[in-house]
């Protein structure tokens, strides 16, 4: 299969020194991409600024916005089969970039923001697997997300347990799908939940 990965986080700037971001550190989806390209299948992996060894037979394209992210998905999924998005893509972005380092003097207090496009909903002609990283309602808001994206399924984790989310090597997952069937697993290594997720993957 073809197989397009996002990782990471994006970045929205404000001005050339100063952006709006999140704490990913793009290892679940760099887990995922490192273990497609073993089972022989053919990966772009599109990455936000991480700091991460490109997999071996990965061929990866750094991106920094979530509109450049965008971009690059739509060129590599008009051949591919599947795409798989991990990456923790701001919703907003500031409304305007500043060419030069804006002074404190220039700045209100108050930042504009504007919506970024969802990606992951936005593409089409693809199978799409999602994640859903949650505080609260993890499994409803999961199925929400799922049937609204149009996803096969949507790989949900709790950030708030211990071992989940950002930066860790473990993840403890559950795998929702649109009628609402759900796959629960423990905590594995974030390598282990990328096996589980190929598994399922060649099963769709
Ligand atoms: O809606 P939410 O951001 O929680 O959805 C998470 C899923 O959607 C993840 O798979 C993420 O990679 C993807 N996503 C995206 N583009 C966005 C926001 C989220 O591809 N702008």
């Amino acid at each position: 299969m073809r197989v397009i990965v996002t990782a990471g986080p994006t970045r929205e700037y404000l001005d050339p020194v100063r952006f709006l971001s999140n704490p990913s550190t793009g290892k679940m989806g760099f887990a995922i991409a490192a273990e497609a390209a073993r089972r022989g299948h053919e990966v772009t992996l599109v990455a936000g600024p991480v700091a991460l060894k490109t997999p071996n037979r990965v061929h990866r394209v750094d991106v920094t916005s979530a509109r450049e992210m965008l971009a690059a998905v739509k060129k590599a999924a008009q051949r591919a089969d599947i795409l798989i998005a991990t990456a923790a893509v701001a919703d907003w972005r500031p409304a305007k970039c500043a060419a030069q380092k804006l002074k404190k003097s220039q700045m209100s207090g108050t930042l504009k923001l504007v919506r970024n496009p969802d990606i992951l909903k936005t593409v089409k002609g693809v199978r799409k697997i999602g994640f859903a990283a949650e505080t609260n309602d993890v499994l409803a808001e999961a199925v929400r997300k799922c049937r609204e994206k149009g996803l096969s399924f949507i790989v949900a984790n709790d950030v708030t347990k211990k071992g989940s989310g950002f930066g860790t090597d473990t993840n403890k997952v559950t795998f929702v799908f649109a009628d609402g069937t759900l796959k629960f697993f423990p905590l594995m290594t974030k390598a282990r939940v990328a096996k589980r997720i190929l598994d399922e993957v060649s099963c769709l």
